[in-house]
């Protein structure tokens, strides 16, 4: 049976907002996952919905709001919800801080060398000041990975050797490099450490697309040599579908569909999904010819001010009156498909 490497479970993240009472933006909203040894787990959803927010959170480079993370049997973070709803004199539900006791402290320092990220613009993830060599070298020296300066200057030069640079670079400023090499250096610099765990944070959606699929080919090269599980994220699936193992599919901070990449592709079962589906071009013109794509109305709400019940509730075209007020339970629908959807459960 296949061994779980990170487990995620009812994870917030809310950013405070200076002046404005209550809970601020609500990026990340109740999300569970888990992700095996080995495997990619890919992220879709639109722009905004949080995708960039829950990887860092994972990784403790945001500081949660509630939730527990646990990492290959450890917990790096545990924390209860603190906010309750309540009832304000005009009649309105809203979230109220509600005091809960501090998380356990957890050094995240050995933890840092496990868990990497490759970030979404490659050129502002890199110190402009600094050489690649430099870049990549002070990831070795942080975590004290090499005895001596020529065993320092050969692993660089392996690391510039694995992602497709040459050992010249080493000396060049990120600024001399194209999209695609900075989008090398942040990989290279991300393996320099051994990591076990990747977030892969839309690392092509920058890229020309004449270079996206090399760099796919890389990470997925990556992966088998190394071993490596990744969290890759993307807009839309058609990027995700064919890395990933499983994709799960979020919108407006909540995870909706967790499902095998087949499976999702093949059955959709929550209303989201099923839309952004429809949007995902078809080489067959037979098969394209007869979907129907499926377009929303509306624009996707504020995570400052998101809608009660199920957040997708303002643009579903299945919409009840139940979905305003009570939000559907992430469950698992058939073995390994879970979604969070009323009508599911009829
Ligand atoms: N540090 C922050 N402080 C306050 N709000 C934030 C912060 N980081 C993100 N947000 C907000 O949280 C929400 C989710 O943002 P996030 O960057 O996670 O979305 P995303 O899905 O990665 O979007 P994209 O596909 O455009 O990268 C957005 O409304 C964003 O404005
Ligand atoms: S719970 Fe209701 S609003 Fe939400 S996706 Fe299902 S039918 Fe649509
Ligand atoms: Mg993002």
């Amino acid at each position: 049976m296949a061994e779980k490497l990170l487990e995620v479970k009812n994870l917030y993240k809310y950013f405070p907002v200076k002046g404005v009472k209550g809970p601020g933006v609500q990026a990340v909203e109740n999300v569970s996952l888990f992700i095996n040894k080995g495997e990619t787990l890919g992220l879709v959803g639109e722009s905004g919905c949080g995708k960039t927010t829950l990887g860092r959170t994972i990784l403790r480079l945001h500081e949660p709001t509630s939730g527990q993370i646990v990492y290959n049997g450890e917990t790096i973070y545990q924390g209860e919800y603190p906010f309750e709803r309540k009832e304000t004199a005009e009649g309105k539900s809203v979230l109220g801080k509600k005091s809960v006791p501090r998380p356990k402290a957890v050094d995240m320092f050995p933890m840092r060398r496990k868990m990497q990220i490759i970030f979404q613009d490659p050129a502002a993830s890199l110190d402009p000041r600094m050489t690649v060599g430099e870049i990549i070298g002070e990831a070795i020296d942080i975590h004290g990975l090499c005895k001596t300066r020529a065993e320092r200057t050969e692993r660089i030069k392996e690391l510039l050797d694995r992602v497709g640079l040459n050992t010249e670079h080493a000396n060049r400023f990120p600024h001399e490099f194209s999209g695609g090499q900075q989008q090398r250096v942040g990989i290279a610099r991300a393996l320099a450490v051994e990591p076990e765990f990747i977030v892969c944070d839309e690392p092509i959606s920058a890229l020309d697309v004449s270079i996206q699929s090399q760099v796919v080919n890389m990470l997925e090269d990556m992966q088998q040599d190394l071993g490596l599980t990744y969290l890759f994220i993307a807009h839309d699936l058609s990027v995700v579908r064919h890395i990933s193992s499983r994709i799960g599919v979020m919108y407006l901070g909540s995870l909706v569909e967790l499902a095998e990449s087949y499976e999702l592709n093949k059955n959709p079962l929550h209303p989201y999904s099923q839309t952004l589906l429809s949007a995902v071009p078809v080489p067959d013109p037979e098969v394209s010819r007869s979907r129907q794509r499926i377009v929303l109305e509306g624009d996707i709400p504020s995570p400052m001010n998101p809608p009660t019940g199920c957040r997708f509730h303002t643009r579903c075209p299945y919409a009840s009156e139940k979905c305003a007020q009570c939000a559907p339970e992430f469950k698992e629908h058939q073995p390994g498909h879970w979604a969070a959807c009323h009508l599911l459960d009829q």
